[in-house]
């Protein structure tokens, strides 16, 4: 049995990953932080199967356990990371803090400098399907994010087997509202998304963009869509490969997922939708051939980014590095 501890556990991210843990076998959650919530208990916020109370962030002993997971905003996560650490527990961060390997990079997106650079280099990836030796032994895992799970998987296949001919990519999302976490704000309350749809930060600048470019060697340019639904995200990814590049050859790409559990390709002539993946931890690739000779292909992934674009793939991440089966508490 391992011990894990959240912090956030009454947000988005919080809340799924305690439906998940509660249902793993191996698991005991020792402790659930939250500041607006602490004293009162897990079941007063959500249906639990489990009864915990929340506790304030600095009434948490991170060496009570082998795991901690947070779930917190960026900026205010690196502390509670750094502080868990040091407490001798591995660490699975959701927020953005511990994505970027250049603290120029941080800095540049995230308005700050980063509040802790010397651990960059120590902080792995955390997208099983690209890093899974590393995070097998990690101490500090970086959980990707919603958008970027849904943009690096699709796209990793074709950088690695060098068929972009451009690195330019323009990439088309549209997220669920969930997207943006619980904290009320006027962008995202029920009146202002229900029954529209809007683009936002289009172009070069939503903070997603970094780790995209990060991770995939490639320019992307970027537009994201609020969707009015409150979870799943659909990415369209438009690539000119090399001139010529066969369907067959493309299609070739993708085999190194052909063992993946949570990374699959759909046969020719489908196209994914989110009604696929939303409530699994799924991330469904289609591709679309527009002009072979030229060398244009549409790529569309479709995930839940509160489980493979979050708490899903946090949990992966979790099995990988205890040696558990990856798919443990996630089919
Ligand atoms: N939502 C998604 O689809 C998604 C996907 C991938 C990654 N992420 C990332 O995962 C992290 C959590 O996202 P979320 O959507 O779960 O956010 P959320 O719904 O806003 O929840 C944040 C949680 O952290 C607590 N919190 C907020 N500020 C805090 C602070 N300064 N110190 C301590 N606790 C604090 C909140 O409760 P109190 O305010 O009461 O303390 C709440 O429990 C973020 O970094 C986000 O970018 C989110």
């Amino acid at each position: 049995m391992i011990r894990v501890g959240i912090y956030g556990a009454t947000g988005y991210t919080g809340f799924e990953l305690i439906k998940l843990l509660q249902c793993h076998p191996h698991v005991q959650i020792s402790f659930a932080t939250a500041r607006s919530a602490a004293g009162k208990r897990l079941s007063d916020e959500f249906p639990t199967l489990i009864d915990l109370p929340i506790i304030a962030p600095e009434a948490a002993d991170p060496a009570t356990v082998d795991v901690a997971f947070c779930c917190l905003p960026h900026g205010a996560s690196a502390p509670t990371v750094m502080q868990a650490l040091a407490a001798g527990a591995r660490v699975i961060d959701l927020s953005a803090d511990f994505r970027l390997r250049d603290p120029a990079d941080y800095e540049r997106w995230y308005n700050a400098p980063h509040p802790a650079p010397e651990m960059l280099d120590q902080a792995v990836y955390g997208m099983p399907e690209l890093y899974r030796e590393h995070i097998r032994d990690a101490r500090l895992v970086a959980n990707p994010g919603c958008y970027p799970t849904s943009v690096i998987l699709p796209l990793h296949p074709l950088a690695r087997a060098g068929l972009l001919a451009d690195p330019v990519v323009i990439v088309d999302s549209k997220s669920g509202v969930s997207g943006a976490g619980r904290s009320l704000s006027l962008k995202t309350h029920f009146g202002e998304t229900h029954e529209t749809f809007s683009a936002y930060n289009i172009g070069r600048k939503h903070r997603h963009i970094a780790e995209m470019d990060q991770e995939t060697g490639a320019r992307i340019i970027f537009s994201p869509h609020l969707l009015p639904v409150f979870r799943g995200i659909l990415s369209t990814i438009y690539v000119t490969l090399k001139p010529g590049v066969e369907l067959a050859a493309v299609r070739a790409a993708y085999d190194i997922f052909a063992d993946e559990p949570f990374t699959h390709l759909l046969p020719d002539g489908r196209l994914p939708e989110l009604r696929y993946v939303v409530n699994t931890n799924l991330c469904v690739i289609g591709i679309q051939p527009v002009d072979v000779d030229a060398g244009r292909y549409i790529i569309v992934a479709v995930e839940d980014n509160l489980l493979k674009g979050a708490s899903g793939q946090a949990l992966q991440n979790m099995n990988v590095m205890c040696g558990f089966d990856e798919t443990m508490a996630l089919t």
